[in-house]
């Protein structure tokens, strides 16, 4: 394929993340064609403005799977501007012989960052404070009260990560320098310096915060599922900044109702956006946020970065930074 007629689809602007253009490199080669929707597009869109593409740069919001593989037959390389990677159906791209890209690492610190953030702000019920303050609710007469706003001690406590790949291990060492314990569970058996490897039943039993850093597989799908979470130790916070569906919203929502869990926070949904009718909602003690792990300027441009050399490299048959096996 000649590098100067190829055609790209990219799913989403990404005008908004720099003052330069981040598909400069792009477009210097192929034909570009962006899709301009506030919305992204539904998947008939997807698929038409796809459909005599060579390449995709898509979002996680894209769901690439057989269908959409069948109807864009130039399509060679997809390229997502995530780390994760469940939103494309890797077999059937690798069936037809579409390599895909995809961006970790340039996201892991940023991610960490959010994930151990919310953990502080459940324990600490910041958002909570937040809403007293605006509310109205901070009088004359509870101006210092001895028992406002009683939170959970971070610094000294057991953190349980479970999921021990990059964002993991950089929670862990965030929370070593907050003198914190860290024990892990990993599928894998990796293990990690200051951390203690532990089975997950263990894992539930002793931490006071459990992080969970996997991807969303048919594996972990329900990982923490009510058994697990009746298995947490009483009093527990739990963070999900990895990916919905790998916690039983249900239960976690009837165990902060119960008092089991002290609060949680989540990033992730099973369905994104949060249903309005969803238990979470009105859950006592949660801190919801919507899909930020990595919404950090620098970091979204180097993810943008990242996609955009994966494509160019798939494109031009070189190997990719980051190809997904
Ligand atoms: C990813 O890249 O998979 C993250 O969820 C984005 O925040």
């Amino acid at each position: 394929m000649s590098e100067s007629r190829s055609r790209i689809f990219v799913s989403r602007s990404l005008s908004g993340i720099a003052a330069s253009d981040p598909l400069l490199r792009l477009r210097e080669i192929s034909e570009v064609d962006v899709w301009s929707g506030s919305k992204p597009p539904e998947p008939e869109e997807l698929a038409a403005r796809t459909a005599s593409a060579h390449g995709l740069l898509c979002l996680l919001t894209d769901r690439i799977d057989e269908d959409f593989l069948q109807s864009c037959p130039q399509l060679r390389v997809i390229s997502s501007m995530s780390v994760g990677l469940d939103h494309i159906d890797l077999e059937a791209a690798h069936r037809r012989g579409i390599r895909v890209g995809h961006t970790p690492g340039v996201l892991t610190e940023t991610t960490a960052d959010l994930s151990f953030g919310l953990m502080l702000a459940a324990a600490r019920r910041i958002p909570e404070a937040d809403r007293f303050v605006r509310d109205g609710q901070w009088t004359f007469a509870r101006r210092w009260d001895p028992d406002l706003l009683l939170g959970r001690d971070v610094h000294g406590a057991v953190l349980g990560v479970i999921g021990l790949g990059a964002i993991g291990r950089a929670v862990a060492a965030r929370a070593r320098g907050f003198g914190m314990q860290v024990l892990a569970w990993n599928r894998s058996g990796r293990s990690h310096p200051g951390v203690e490897r532990v089975a997950l039943d263990e894992l539930l039993r002793r931490s006071d915060f459990v992080s969970i850093h996997v991807a969303r597989t048919p594996e972990t799908l329900g990982l923490l599922g009510p058994d697990e979470i009746a298995a947490c130790k009483p009093g527990a916070v739990l963070v999900n900044a990895a990916r919905g569906g790998i916690v039983d919203e249900d239960a976690l929502a009837k165990a902060l109702a119960s008092g089991h869990l002290f609060a949680a926070a989540l990033d992730v949904f099973a369905e994104e956006p949060l249903d309005p009718m969803s238990p979470l909602r009105r859950a006592p003690n949660l801190v919801l946020a919507p899909h930020i792990g990595s919404a950090s300027m620098a970091t979204r441009l180097r993810m943008a970065a990242l996609a955009v050399e994966n494509l160019i490299a798939g494109l031009q048959g070189d190997p990719m930074p980051h190809q997904a096996r």
